[in-house]
C-alpha cells in the first residue's frame, strides 16, 4: 500500500492520457494531426509553459460531451488511488471548453457524475476547483464566474493558470472578490515562470490560501520567511518544473531547501499525461533524485492534508492524518 496522500495542483485536462484522446477524437469525429499515440508522444517535448499549453488546449478539443468529462475524471481517480491518492482537489478549465462550444454545464457535470462515485469506486475523497485563464481577459474570468453560478454547490474554489508571465494576479483583483463574496475558496499560479512579486501580489491582492507552484518564492529570503510564517501551503510539481524546463533537472529541485526552511510544501503532478508520472511517480522521482528520507516524505503527506479544502466537521483530515502517522514504509520504499 503506498503512502496516503492528497493531490491538491491536478489539471483534469492534463490527465488526458494520448490513448484515451484516440479513442474520444474517433467517438467525437475529431481529426487529431498525429498517426498515433506514439506519434502524439513525440511531440511532448516541451520548451516552456507556452510550449506545453498549446498542446494541452490542442488535445483537449477531443473532450466534447459530459460522459468524455466522467471517463477522463474517473480514469485519473482510478490512477490516482493506486498510487496513495486518499484526496484529490482537482482544477477544470471552463474557458478552454466554452471557447470551443461546450457548455460549461456539460463539463461540470461530467465530472461531478465521476466525483460523485469516487469514495465509493476509488475511496478518494474529491473537490472541484475552477480555474481562470490568466491570459483571457478579466472580464471573460468574470462571465465565467456568473456562468458558473447554477453550479456552484460543485464548486469549492477558484484558481488562475495557463500563461503566466505578463499576466500578473492582480489583473483579477475584481473577480476573486466576487469569488469570495460567493464564499468560494481562493488559490492561484504564482512562481512557476513568474517572478517572486506575483506571489506577493496572489497573496495580497488576491488573497490565495495556497500558492500552486511557488517555486520561485525561493529567490526572496523575505517572501520565504512570511510564507513560513504563516504557514502558506506551496502545492509543487516537481517531474512539471523539469518537462517545463523551470529547472534543468531533478537533482536542482528545491524541494530539499524548501523543507529545511519550514515551508508546507506538497507534492504533486499538474499534469500527469504529459510530464511523466501521476503523483506517485512524483514521490518516487524525488526521493530517488533528492534523497529524500522517510520522514521527510511522511512531512509531505502530512502536509497535502493540513493544506486540503476539507470540513473539520467531516473528521476527514483527522483520519487522514492518522493513516499518514500510522503508515509503515516497505522496503525499499
Ligand atoms: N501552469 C500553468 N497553467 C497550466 C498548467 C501549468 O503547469 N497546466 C495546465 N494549465
Ligand atoms: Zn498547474
Amino acid at each position: 500500500m503506498p503512502l496516503p496522500k492528497a493531490e491538491l495542483h491536478l489539471h483534469i485536462e492534463g490527465t488526458l492520457e494520448p490513448e484515451l484522446a484516440f479513442a474520444l477524437a474517433e467517438r467525437n469525429g475529431v481529426e487529431l494531426p498525429y498517426a498515433d499515440t506514439e506519434a502524439l508522444r513525440e511531440a511532448y517535448r516541451f520548451s516552456d509553459l507556452q510550449s506545453f499549453l498549446d498542446l494541452y488546449y490542442e488535445l483537449m478539443g477531443v473532450l466534447h460531451t459530459a460522459r468524455d468529462f466522467t471517463e477522463l475524471a474517473d480514469a485519473y481517480l482510478a490512477r490516482a488511488a493506486a498510487q496513495g491518492v486518499r484526496h484529490a482537489e482537482i482544477f477544470f478549465d471552463p474557458q478552454a471548453h466554452t471557447a470551443r462550444g461546450v457548455p460549461i454545464g456539460t463539463v461540470v457535470e461530467g465530472l461531478a457524475a465521476a466525483l460523485d462515485r469516487a469514495e465509493e469506486r476509488h475511496g478518494v475523497s474529491t473537490r472541484l476547483i475552477m480555474c481562470f485563464l490568466r491570459d483571457e481577459s478579466a472580464e471573460s474570468a468574470m462571465a465565467t464566474l456568473e456562468a458558473a453560478k447554477p453550479y456552484l454547490h460543485r464548486i469549492t474554489g477558484v484558481g488562475l493558470d495557463s500563461a503566466e508571465v505578463g499576466h500578473p494576479p492582480s489583473k483579477f483583483r475584481e473577480v476573486y472578490e466576487a469569488a469570495s463574496a460567493l464564499g468560494l475558496r481562493k488559490v492561484a499560479h504564482a512562481g512557476e515562470e513568474g517572478p517572486p512579486e506575483y506571489i506577493r501580489e496572489a497573496l495580497d491582492v488576491l488573497g490565495v490560501e495556497r500558492v500552486d507552484h511557488g517555486l520561485r518564492c525561493m529567490e526572496d529570503a523575505e517572501l520565504v520567511a512570511r510564507l513560513v510564517r504563516d504557514r502558506v501551503p506551496l502545492t509543487l510539481c516537481p517531474l512539471s518544473n523539469v518537462r517545463l524546463r523551470a529547472i534543468d533537472v531533478l537533482e536542482d529541485h528545491p524541494l530539499p531547501a524548501m523543507l529545511a526552511a519550514g515551508l508546507v510544501a506538497t507534492v504533486n503532478s499538474d499534469d500527469p499525461a504529459y510530464f511523466g508520472g501521476y503523483v506517485g511517480d512524483n514521490f518516487a522521482a524525488v526521493r530517488g533524485a533528492l534523497g529524500l528520507g522517510r520522514e521527510q516524505l511522511r512531512v509531505l503527506a502530512r502536509n497535502s492534508f493540513e493544506a486540503a479544502f476539507l470540513d473539520d466537521e467531516e473528521g476527514l483530515r483527522a483520519r487522514y492524518l492518522a493513516e499518514v502517522e500510522a503508515y509503515e514504509f516497505e522496503a525499499g520504499e
